[in-house]
């Protein structure tokens, strides 16, 4: 059954963008109703703009976290929004929207390690030989709750640009074989 789906992605959005080509190469049968950000510069906006996808910005600097909950399920509800997917949204959810309906997340650790930001620089430091993507449903706490799919690549004799640019390239990919699962288990 088609997803109505809402993404959540503050930064350059290139998880956005993959999950945006596979649905439009009907790969994986969602419809992107909107992305909520909480960075008004941030490049994701530009790639929702271009494609006419409704962007609605928060700020969590100007009002209290449960009034953003409260107004964001009401938005979610006005758009019949069923699956919320996290991209890089660097603010951890509360329980109104956790309650609200299913949300996966990707992380670029093999969960749980290296919960939190930095995760590939910190596996990297630490001279990892392998480097995991996680996808998995979020509960409330930071990078945490059931796995959907996990994945690694070998990152030996790789310099931190290389390593970025293969964890990124698995990101794309294992999302949507994640969403796969998750679709058709529905
Ligand atoms: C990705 O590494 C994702 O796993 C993490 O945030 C990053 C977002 O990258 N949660 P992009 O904005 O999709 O390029």
């Amino acid at each position: 059954m088609l997803k109505k789906v809402a993404v959540f992605a503050s930064g350059n959005g290139s998880n956005f963008e993959a999950l945006y080509q596979a649905q439009e190469n009907g790969i994986i049968n969602i419809d992107i109703e909107l992305l909520v950000c909480n960075k008004k510069d941030a490049y994701v906006i530009e790639r929702a703009r271009e494609k006419d996808i409704e962007v609605y910005l928060i700020d969590y600097s100007k009002e209290a976290e449960e009034d953003i909950e409260n107004k964001l399920v009401t938005k979610l509800k006005s758009l019949n929004i069923d699956l919320v997917l996290l991209a890089g949204f660097l603010k951890k959810l509360g329980s109104t929207l956790i309650s609200y309906c299913p949300i996966i997340n990707i992380h670029p650790s093999f969960l749980p390690k290296y919960k939190g930001l930095n995760a590939i620089e910190r596996a990297f430091n630490n001279q990892d030989k392998e480097i995991g993507v996680s996808v998995h449903y979020i509960d409330e706490f930071l990078d945490n709750g059931p796995i959907i799919l996990q994945e690694g690549v070998n990152v030996e004799d790789k310099s931190l640009e290389e390593v970025y640019q293969m964890v990124h390239q698995l990101e794309h990919q294992l999302y949507i074989k994640a969403l796969q699962i998750v679709l058709e288990e529905d």
